[in-house]
């Protein structure tokens, strides 16, 4: 066993990488972050550092930097590796069997080597395919010199004015991507902009409807917000006024008023509280449009002229898949919303369907890339986003990575500028597209496989290594919370990739082999799936070969489950070090207890061999958790480094060692804790 790896960072360059990486997924994300949805998304920075160092262990740690891209000026991951790592990683095969987003092969790509990207869940292969046609044909799809200069000539905040570059016929330069997209976006405009219309002459860029319940004692339709606050800055909010059992709006000065506190109710016209279930059996499709926000953000009350412009929309044909409830990931079915299809009014279905149709007319490159601005319309334009009262916009339906459930819902018109609109979402995709082209170029093969952990398409023995970040036991129940996209994006590119597209749903069709607990899946599921899938790792991996694996999680459970899975499999820990991964005010650490790092475990084929001794695991344990505190990691992050430790230390001396470190790490941490 090699003693206290867990602080090596000889060279220093992981503080650095420390430093970039949670930055990566906050307002720094590379483009394509904006192109597909990813909800564990990696940062790249951080998957580039752990594959080069698993790789090329003793590589000069000027050359590990440069290859990082740490000495540019632009953000790293816009640098692609220099031609000598390439070139002594060229035909090396490096297996990730939990690949969602892409960014650990992408990175083993970018490296020069051979990514085997194997992913279950279909909407995270398509993601991955998209990776690899920017590889393939990406230059024939977008011409990234020409997409660059269009930005720099229409450069608009952070983007560029691409309702702009699509009606000044500019696309033509860019290729058939941009071109295709644009010419979607005009002709729908030309149909639906009547559904929109304007106000004193300005573009209405946003609806703010509320839902509603009929007063049980009064009759009058209460409106159910949880603030209608408009506008931070402004102090601007709005009222309903009633006359009789209906009300007007009027947008005023003042903070606003609150009807819904955790699903209980209160009328605002006789001041009685309506209980939730109340409000669960009787919300139903009653909502109504309250205030209409323009372009340059003027607030005013919804009027009759709008409402009898959506009303003049066309039943649409609505999707009929079915919600699995989950209590913590799905919540929708709770209010009687039970079908994909009820989580969109008539005009934003409508919309959408008509997206689907125009797109699934172009050919099935472009149409994979368009499909993308399928999937991200409909998050933004869903009765489950909500409005923003600090940046005057509109939150998707998915920024907590969950069908949650919102009261009042932001409908954005695609045709304006704002957030949400069609042509934002074309300007992020084709971006974000255009950075995958500039990426992948010159970089190793990128091999796609839809295929599960469980059963690799691969030969005992065939790779040397696998680094991987597997699912981290609840955080993110994957199929049913994808299933938003998946609905969508079946319709779009059905045809082309039955094999990945033809389910009903995940939740019904995929999520039996989904790694996760959540959505009726158990930690017994979680435990056995996940012992299974480091078996067949193992399995595949040649004698001496090395496994990586990323992991973070405040529960023991958690931890337990990860142990038994690598004992089970015949893999001992070498080394273990921690790696910044999120701020501390990401989703994902928010939902986690603010854990900032991972644990990155690097595994060799054995098994524990070692007899338990216990001055050597105490030392383990005061030493490492020592190192740690000194080098500024506190809290959660701490405390998981205790379960980290533990589990190397079971991978030697057998699992009793499991419970013997976590209780050796208690009077330290206590100790720790006390300065
Ligand atoms: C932590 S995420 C990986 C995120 C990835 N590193 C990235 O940067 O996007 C774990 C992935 O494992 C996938 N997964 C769950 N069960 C699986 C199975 N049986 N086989 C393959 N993948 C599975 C999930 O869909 C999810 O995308
Ligand atoms: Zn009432």
């Amino acid at each position: 066993m090699t003693p206290h790896c867990i602080m090596n960072d000889v060279s220093g360059l992981r503080r650095l990488v420390d430093k970039v990486a949670p930055r990566e997924r906050g307002g720094a994300a590379p483009p394509h972050a904006r192109l597909y949805p990813s909800f564990a998304r990696m940062s790249l920075t951080a998957a580039r550092y752990v594959v080069l160092t698993a790789l090329l262990p003793n590589l000069d740690p000027h050359l590990v930097k440069k290859t990082l891209g740490l000495d540019g000026d632009k953000r790293p991951y816009w640098h692609n590796p220099p031609a000598e790592v390439r070139e002594r990683l060229k035909g090396v095969v490096v297996l990730d069997p939990f690949a969602g987003g892409g960014s650990i092969p992408m990175e083993v790509a970018r490296l020069g080597a051979r990514a085997v990207a194997v992913e279950y869940n279909p909407v995270q292969w398509l993601a991955l395919k998209t990776i690899q046609l920017a590889m393939e044909r990406g230059k024939e799809l977008i011409d990234p010199r020409a997409w660059e200069m269009l930005k720099k000539r229409y450069r608009r905040g952070f983007g560029a004015d691409m309702e702009a570059i699509c009606k000044n016929g500019e696309t033509e330069k860019a290729g058939p991507l941009a071109r295709e997209g644009c010419r979607i976006a005009l002709e729908l405009e030309r149909e639906l902009a009547r559904y929109y219309p304007p106000r004193n002459g300005k573009r209405v860029a946003h609806y703010i409807w509320a839902k509603q319940v009929r007063c049980p004692r009064c009759g009058a339709w209460v409106p159910l917000v949880m603030s209608t606050r408009l506008d931070k800055v402004r102090t601007l909010s709005w009222r309903p006024i009633y006359s009789g059992a209906d009300y007007d709006v009027v947008v005023e000065k003042g903070e606003g008023i609150k009807t819904v506190d955790r699903g209980d109710a209160r009328c605002p016209r006789c001041g009685i509280s309506v209980t939730r279930e109340y409000v669960r059996k009787n919300v139903g499709h009653n909502d109504r449009m309250v205030v209409v926000a323009t372009e340059d953000k003027e607030l005013s009350p919804a009027t009759e002229a709008d409402r009898k412009a959506y009303e003049d929309v066309p039943d649409p044909e609505r999707l009929s898949e079915l919600l699995l409830y989950d209590p913590r990931s799905v919540r929708p079915p709770a209010y009687g919303w039970k079908r994909y299809g009820d989580l969109f009014n008539r005009r934003q279905h409508h919309y959408l369907n008509r997206l689907v149709d125009c797109v699934k007319g172009v050919e099935p490159g472009v149409r994979t890339v368009l499909a993308w601005l399928v999937a991200r319309q409909a998050d933004y334009n869903s009765r489950l986003t909500s409005w923003d009262p600090g940046k005057l916009g509109v939150m998707h339906t998915m920024s907590y990575k969950s069908v949650r459930v919102s009261w009042d819902y932001v409908e954005v018109n695609p045709f304006a500028k704002g957030a949400g609109s069609l042509w934002n979402a074309l300007y992020d995709v084709f971006d974000g597209f255009a950075f995958l082209v500039h990426a992948m170029d010159g970089a190793g093969p990128f091999e796609p496989v839809l295929g599960s952990a469980l059963n690799l398409p691969l030969p005992d023995r065939s790779v040397k290594y696998v680094v991987t970040d597997p699912p981290y036991f609840d955080s993110i129940p994957y199929a049913e919370s994808y299933d938003f996209y998946y609905v969508w994006l079946k319709r779009v590119v059905g045809d082309i990739y039955p094999e990945a597209f033809s389910f009903w749903t995940l939740w019904r069709d995929r999520s039996a082999e989904d790694i996760s607990v959540g959505g009726g899946r158990t930690v017994e599921h979680f435990k056995t799936l996940l012992k299974r899938a480091f078996r067949e790792i193992r399995r595949v991996l040649e004698d001496g070969g090395v496994v990586v694996v990323f992991y973070a999680h405040p529960k023991r459970e958690a931890w337990v489950a990860l142990a038994e899975a690598f004992v089970a499999a015949g893999l001992v820990v070498e080394d273990v070090y921690p790696l910044r991964m999120w701020m501390p005010t990401d989703v994902q650490a928010r939902g986690k207890d603010s854990i900032t790092v991972a644990y990155i475990f690097v595994l060799r084929t054995g098994s524990a061999t070692q007899a338990v001794d216990m001055e050597l695991l105490r030392e383990e344990v005061r030493e490492t958790l020592e190192g740690l505190a000194t080098s500024g990691y506190s809290d959660v992050d701490l405390a998981m480094g205790a379960y980290a430790v533990a589990v190397k230390l079971a991978t030697h001396m057998g699992l009793r060692a499991l419970e013997l470190a976590a209780a050796a790490a208690r009077s330290v941490l206590r100790r720790l804790n006390a300065y």
